[in-house]
Protein backbone atom coordinates (compact mmCIF):
# COMPACT_ATOMS: atom_id res chain seq x y z
CA UNK A 1 0.00 0.00 0.00
CA UNK A 2 0.82 3.20 -0.54
CA UNK A 3 1.05 5.51 2.32
CA UNK A 4 4.05 8.04 1.21
CA UNK A 5 5.40 9.34 -2.41
CA UNK A 6 9.43 10.09 -1.75
CA UNK A 7 10.72 8.43 -4.32
CA UNK A 8 9.30 5.71 -7.02
CA UNK A 9 12.05 3.16 -4.34
CA UNK A 10 8.89 2.71 -2.51
CA UNK A 11 6.50 1.66 -4.67
CA UNK A 12 5.81 -1.62 -7.33
CA UNK A 13 5.69 -1.31 -11.22
CA UNK A 14 1.95 -1.88 -10.49
CA UNK A 15 1.56 1.24 -7.99
CA UNK A 16 3.32 2.87 -10.26
CA UNK A 17 0.98 2.22 -12.98
CA UNK A 18 -2.21 2.40 -10.90
CA UNK A 19 -1.24 5.88 -10.61
CA UNK A 20 -0.75 6.90 -14.22
CA UNK A 21 -3.77 4.90 -14.76
CA UNK A 22 -5.55 7.18 -12.17
CA UNK A 23 -4.27 10.61 -13.74
CA UNK A 24 -5.48 9.17 -17.22
CA UNK A 25 -9.22 8.92 -15.81
CA UNK A 26 -8.62 11.98 -14.07
CA UNK A 27 -7.63 14.14 -17.01
CA UNK A 28 -10.23 12.61 -19.18
CA UNK A 29 -12.96 13.70 -16.20
CA UNK A 30 -11.54 16.94 -15.62
CA UNK A 31 -11.77 17.64 -19.56
CA UNK A 32 -15.19 16.71 -19.62
CA UNK A 33 -16.37 18.98 -16.64
CA UNK A 34 -16.69 15.41 -14.50
CA UNK A 35 -17.24 16.73 -11.03
CA UNK A 36 -14.12 14.79 -9.09
CA UNK A 37 -14.43 15.74 -5.49
CA UNK A 38 -12.60 12.88 -4.31
CA UNK A 39 -10.95 15.02 -1.63
CA UNK A 40 -13.64 17.11 -0.15
CA UNK A 41 -13.28 18.98 2.89
CA UNK A 42 -9.80 17.67 3.61
CA UNK A 43 -7.04 19.58 3.68
CA UNK A 44 -3.14 19.65 2.43
CA UNK A 45 0.17 21.65 3.93
CA UNK A 46 2.39 22.80 1.22
CA UNK A 47 5.90 23.32 2.60
CA UNK A 48 8.29 25.14 -0.23
CA UNK A 49 11.99 25.68 0.92
CA UNK A 50 12.65 26.55 -2.75
CA UNK A 51 10.94 29.16 -5.68
CA UNK A 52 7.91 27.08 -8.04
CA UNK A 53 5.72 27.64 -10.23
CA UNK A 54 4.34 24.53 -11.83
CA UNK A 55 4.77 22.89 -8.42
CA UNK A 56 2.61 24.56 -5.91
CA UNK A 57 0.02 25.83 -8.49
CA UNK A 58 -0.58 22.11 -9.76
CA UNK A 59 -0.55 21.27 -6.24
CA UNK A 60 -2.80 23.70 -4.91
CA UNK A 61 -5.52 24.19 -8.21
CA UNK A 62 -5.66 20.44 -8.18
CA UNK A 63 -6.95 19.89 -3.97
CA UNK A 64 -9.31 22.85 -5.01
CA UNK A 65 -10.51 20.64 -8.22
CA UNK A 66 -10.73 17.57 -5.53
CA UNK A 67 -12.65 19.25 -3.06
CA UNK A 68 -10.04 20.05 -0.89
CA UNK A 69 -7.81 23.36 -0.04
CA UNK A 70 -4.21 23.71 0.42
CA UNK A 71 -2.25 25.84 2.68
CA UNK A 72 1.43 27.18 1.60
CA UNK A 73 4.14 27.79 3.57
CA UNK A 74 7.09 29.36 2.48
CA UNK A 75 9.73 28.38 5.10
CA UNK A 76 13.09 27.11 5.97
CA UNK A 77 12.74 23.51 7.25
CA UNK A 78 14.54 23.17 10.86
CA UNK A 79 14.99 27.03 11.51
CA UNK A 80 12.37 28.03 13.70
CA UNK A 81 11.37 24.71 15.38
CA UNK A 82 12.71 20.72 14.33
CA UNK A 83 11.37 18.88 11.26
CA UNK A 84 9.96 16.15 13.66
CA UNK A 85 8.01 18.93 15.26
CA UNK A 86 6.75 20.49 12.50
CA UNK A 87 5.29 17.01 10.98
CA UNK A 88 4.01 16.34 14.66
CA UNK A 89 1.93 19.83 14.18
CA UNK A 90 1.22 19.63 10.83
CA UNK A 91 -0.34 16.19 11.20
CA UNK A 92 -3.03 17.35 14.14
CA UNK A 93 -4.28 19.94 10.84
CA UNK A 94 -4.14 18.54 7.95
CA UNK A 95 -4.47 15.07 5.77
CA UNK A 96 -0.98 15.24 3.93
CA UNK A 97 2.15 17.26 3.37
CA UNK A 98 3.96 18.30 0.56
CA UNK A 99 7.60 19.29 0.76
CA UNK A 100 10.37 20.99 -1.89
CA UNK A 101 13.39 20.96 0.38
CA UNK A 102 17.17 21.46 -0.18
CA UNK A 103 18.33 18.06 2.26
CA UNK A 104 16.53 15.08 1.05
CA UNK A 105 16.76 14.07 4.37
CA UNK A 106 14.27 16.32 5.50
CA UNK A 107 11.39 14.84 3.23
CA UNK A 108 11.98 11.24 5.24
CA UNK A 109 12.61 13.00 8.58
CA UNK A 110 8.87 14.75 7.99
CA UNK A 111 7.52 10.97 6.61
CA UNK A 112 9.03 9.26 9.19
CA UNK A 113 7.18 11.75 12.35
CA UNK A 114 4.52 12.30 10.13
CA UNK A 115 1.20 10.02 10.48
CA UNK A 116 -0.21 11.53 7.60
CA UNK A 117 1.09 10.59 4.06
CA UNK A 118 3.97 12.99 2.47
CA UNK A 119 4.53 14.05 -0.98
CA UNK A 120 8.25 14.63 -2.42
CA UNK A 121 7.69 18.10 -3.96
CA UNK A 122 11.63 17.64 -5.37
CA UNK A 123 14.80 17.55 -2.91
CA UNK A 124 18.60 17.73 -4.52
CA UNK A 125 18.26 14.29 -4.74
CA UNK A 126 15.20 13.39 -6.52
CA UNK A 127 11.87 14.47 -8.47
CA UNK A 128 9.58 11.92 -8.55
CA UNK A 129 6.79 13.93 -8.91
CA UNK A 130 8.00 15.64 -12.08
CA UNK A 131 9.03 12.14 -13.80
CA UNK A 132 5.38 10.80 -12.90
CA UNK A 133 4.22 13.35 -14.84
CA UNK A 134 6.87 12.99 -17.70
CA UNK A 135 5.49 9.35 -18.12
CA UNK A 136 2.35 10.27 -18.50
CA UNK A 137 3.35 12.38 -21.34
CA UNK A 138 5.36 9.58 -22.41
CA UNK A 139 2.19 7.38 -22.73
CA UNK A 140 0.35 10.00 -24.79
CA UNK A 141 2.90 10.56 -27.06
CA UNK A 142 4.54 6.73 -27.53
CA UNK A 143 1.82 4.86 -26.65
CA UNK A 144 1.64 2.75 -23.37
CA UNK A 145 4.01 0.31 -23.86
CA UNK A 146 7.37 1.62 -22.27
CA UNK A 147 9.73 -1.58 -22.90
CA UNK A 148 12.63 -0.73 -24.71
CA UNK A 149 11.80 2.86 -25.20
CA UNK A 150 14.84 4.90 -25.42
CA UNK A 151 15.38 8.07 -23.45
CA UNK A 152 18.37 10.35 -23.72
CA UNK A 153 19.09 12.67 -20.31
CA UNK A 154 21.42 15.18 -22.01
CA UNK A 155 23.33 17.53 -19.09
CA UNK A 156 23.68 17.56 -15.32
CA UNK A 157 22.83 13.94 -13.67
CA UNK A 158 20.51 16.05 -10.98
CA UNK A 159 17.47 15.43 -9.38
CA UNK A 160 15.18 15.03 -12.12
CA UNK A 161 18.07 12.39 -13.92
CA UNK A 162 18.21 10.62 -10.57
CA UNK A 163 14.29 10.41 -10.59
CA UNK A 164 14.49 8.56 -14.36
CA UNK A 165 17.05 6.13 -12.83
CA UNK A 166 14.67 5.00 -10.32
CA UNK A 167 11.80 4.77 -12.92
CA UNK A 168 14.42 2.19 -14.67
CA UNK A 169 14.83 0.37 -11.67
CA UNK A 170 10.99 -0.84 -11.69
CA UNK A 171 10.23 -0.68 -15.57
CA UNK A 172 12.08 -1.66 -18.92
CA UNK A 173 13.63 1.50 -20.42
CA UNK A 174 16.86 2.33 -22.07
CA UNK A 175 17.87 5.23 -20.29
CA UNK A 176 21.61 7.03 -21.52
CA UNK A 177 22.85 10.33 -19.60
CA UNK A 178 25.14 12.10 -21.69
CA UNK A 179 26.91 14.49 -19.26
CA UNK A 180 30.48 16.14 -18.56
CA UNK A 181 33.21 13.85 -16.29
CA UNK A 182 31.89 14.52 -13.10
CA UNK A 183 28.61 14.97 -13.21
CA UNK A 184 26.73 11.33 -13.52
CA UNK A 185 24.19 11.88 -11.18
CA UNK A 186 23.95 9.55 -7.97
CA UNK A 187 26.40 7.18 -8.15
CA UNK A 188 24.24 4.25 -6.00
CA UNK A 189 21.16 3.97 -8.18
CA UNK A 190 23.17 3.76 -11.00
CA UNK A 191 24.59 1.04 -9.42
CA UNK A 192 21.50 -0.11 -8.44
CA UNK A 193 19.69 0.11 -12.06
CA UNK A 194 22.69 -2.06 -13.30
CA UNK A 195 22.53 -4.37 -10.51
CA UNK A 196 18.47 -5.43 -10.53
CA UNK A 197 17.28 -2.44 -12.54
CA UNK A 198 14.31 -4.19 -14.89
CA UNK A 199 15.71 -1.26 -17.08
CA UNK A 200 18.97 0.19 -18.17
CA UNK A 201 21.93 3.16 -17.69
CA UNK A 202 24.22 4.28 -19.88
CA UNK A 203 26.26 7.09 -18.99
CA UNK A 204 28.55 8.79 -22.01
CA UNK A 205 30.53 12.03 -21.95
CA UNK A 206 29.61 12.28 -25.87
CA UNK A 207 26.18 14.02 -26.54
CA UNK A 208 25.82 12.55 -29.91
CA UNK A 209 25.96 8.88 -28.53
CA UNK A 210 23.62 9.62 -25.95
CA UNK A 211 21.40 10.76 -28.36
CA UNK A 212 21.54 8.62 -31.19
CA UNK A 213 18.28 6.75 -32.39
CA UNK A 214 16.77 7.53 -29.10
CA UNK A 215 13.00 8.33 -28.61
CA UNK A 216 13.33 10.91 -26.11
CA UNK A 217 15.43 13.41 -25.89
CA UNK A 218 15.39 15.25 -22.18
CA UNK A 219 17.13 18.27 -20.58
CA UNK A 220 17.12 19.97 -17.49
CA UNK A 221 19.11 22.97 -16.29
CA UNK A 222 22.80 23.01 -16.14
CA UNK A 223 22.52 24.60 -12.97
CA UNK A 224 19.86 23.50 -10.05
CA UNK A 225 18.80 25.11 -7.55
CA UNK A 226 21.03 26.10 -4.47
CA UNK A 227 23.74 25.59 -6.95
CA UNK A 228 23.68 29.36 -8.35
CA UNK A 229 27.59 29.89 -7.09
CA UNK A 230 28.89 27.25 -9.59
CA UNK A 231 26.72 28.64 -12.52
CA UNK A 232 29.83 30.38 -14.43
CA UNK A 233 31.77 26.62 -13.70
CA UNK A 234 29.08 24.48 -14.91
CA UNK A 235 28.08 26.83 -18.08
CA UNK A 236 31.30 26.35 -19.17
CA UNK A 237 30.95 22.49 -18.90
CA UNK A 238 27.88 21.91 -20.02
CA UNK A 239 28.68 23.87 -23.33
CA UNK A 240 29.18 20.93 -25.32
CA UNK A 241 25.92 19.58 -24.05
CA UNK A 242 22.97 22.09 -25.59
CA UNK A 243 20.37 20.66 -27.09
CA UNK A 244 19.89 22.58 -30.27
CA UNK A 245 18.76 21.24 -34.06
CA UNK A 246 22.49 19.61 -34.65
CA UNK A 247 21.90 17.06 -31.55
CA UNK A 248 18.13 16.74 -32.37
CA UNK A 249 18.86 15.37 -35.77
CA UNK A 250 20.55 12.34 -34.06
CA UNK A 251 17.78 11.06 -32.34
CA UNK A 252 15.04 8.83 -34.05
CA UNK A 253 12.92 10.58 -36.73
CA UNK A 254 10.00 10.65 -34.50
CA UNK A 255 11.67 11.86 -31.04
CA UNK A 256 10.00 14.29 -28.91
CA UNK A 257 12.19 16.74 -26.84
CA UNK A 258 11.15 17.03 -23.15
CA UNK A 259 12.72 19.44 -20.66
CA UNK A 260 10.87 19.13 -16.91
CA UNK A 261 10.98 23.86 -16.98
CA UNK A 262 12.02 26.02 -16.20
CA UNK A 263 14.27 26.70 -19.32
CA UNK A 264 17.13 28.41 -19.62
CA UNK A 265 16.71 29.14 -23.14
CA UNK A 266 19.88 29.67 -25.48
CA UNK A 267 22.05 27.63 -22.75
CA UNK A 268 20.48 23.83 -22.39
CA UNK A 269 18.16 24.33 -24.95
CA UNK A 270 17.98 26.47 -28.15
CA UNK A 271 14.47 28.48 -28.63
CA UNK A 272 13.99 26.42 -32.23
CA UNK A 273 13.91 22.92 -30.14
CA UNK A 274 11.58 23.86 -27.45
CA UNK A 275 9.20 25.99 -29.37
CA UNK A 276 9.45 23.20 -32.24
CA UNK A 277 6.76 20.49 -33.08
CA UNK A 278 8.84 18.15 -31.58
CA UNK A 279 8.66 19.84 -28.09
CA UNK A 280 6.44 18.46 -24.90
CA UNK A 281 7.15 20.75 -22.65
CA UNK A 282 3.80 22.04 -21.91
CA UNK A 283 1.82 18.87 -22.00
CA UNK A 284 4.77 17.58 -19.06
CA UNK A 285 3.69 20.91 -17.58
CA UNK A 286 -0.06 20.41 -17.64
CA UNK A 287 0.61 16.78 -16.88
CA UNK A 288 2.05 17.56 -13.49
CA UNK A 289 -1.44 18.88 -12.49
CA UNK A 290 -2.92 15.20 -13.39
CA UNK A 291 -0.67 12.76 -12.02
CA UNK A 292 -0.10 15.15 -8.89
CA UNK A 293 -4.14 14.83 -8.09
CA UNK A 294 -3.71 10.97 -8.71
CA UNK A 295 -1.09 10.44 -6.16
CA UNK A 296 -3.31 13.16 -3.55
CA UNK A 297 -6.61 10.80 -4.32
CA UNK A 298 -4.40 7.44 -3.89
CA UNK A 299 -2.53 8.91 -0.29
CA UNK A 300 -5.55 10.89 0.73
CA UNK A 301 -8.43 9.56 -0.35
N1 LIG B 1 9.26 21.40 -13.06
C1 LIG B 1 9.04 21.96 -11.88
O1 LIG B 1 9.07 21.31 -10.82
O2 LIG B 1 8.74 23.28 -11.94
P1 LIG B 1 8.68 24.29 -10.71
O3 LIG B 1 10.05 24.37 -10.13
O4 LIG B 1 8.21 25.58 -11.29
O5 LIG B 1 7.71 23.75 -9.70
N1 LIG C 1 16.97 20.44 -11.45
C1 LIG C 1 16.11 21.59 -11.26
C2 LIG C 1 14.68 21.19 -11.45
C3 LIG C 1 13.69 22.29 -11.31
C4 LIG C 1 12.28 21.82 -11.49
C5 LIG C 1 16.33 22.18 -9.88
O1 LIG C 1 16.46 21.41 -8.91
O2 LIG C 1 16.41 23.39 -9.76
Amino acid sequence: MVTDFLSFAGLSPDEITALLDLADELKRKQRQGVEHHYLKGKTLAMIFEKASLRTRVTFEVGMFQLGGLAVLLETELGKRESVPDVARNLDRWVQGIVARTFRHDDVVTLAAHASVPVINALTDKLHPCQILADVQTLREHKGRNLAGVKVAFVGDGNNVFNSWAEFALHFPIDLRLACPPGYEGDAALLAAVRDRGKGSVLVTHDPGEGVKGVDVVYTDVWTSMGQEGEAAERNAAFAPYQVNANLMALADPDAIFMHCLPAKRGLEVTDDVIDGPRSVVFDEAENRMHTQKAVLVTLMG
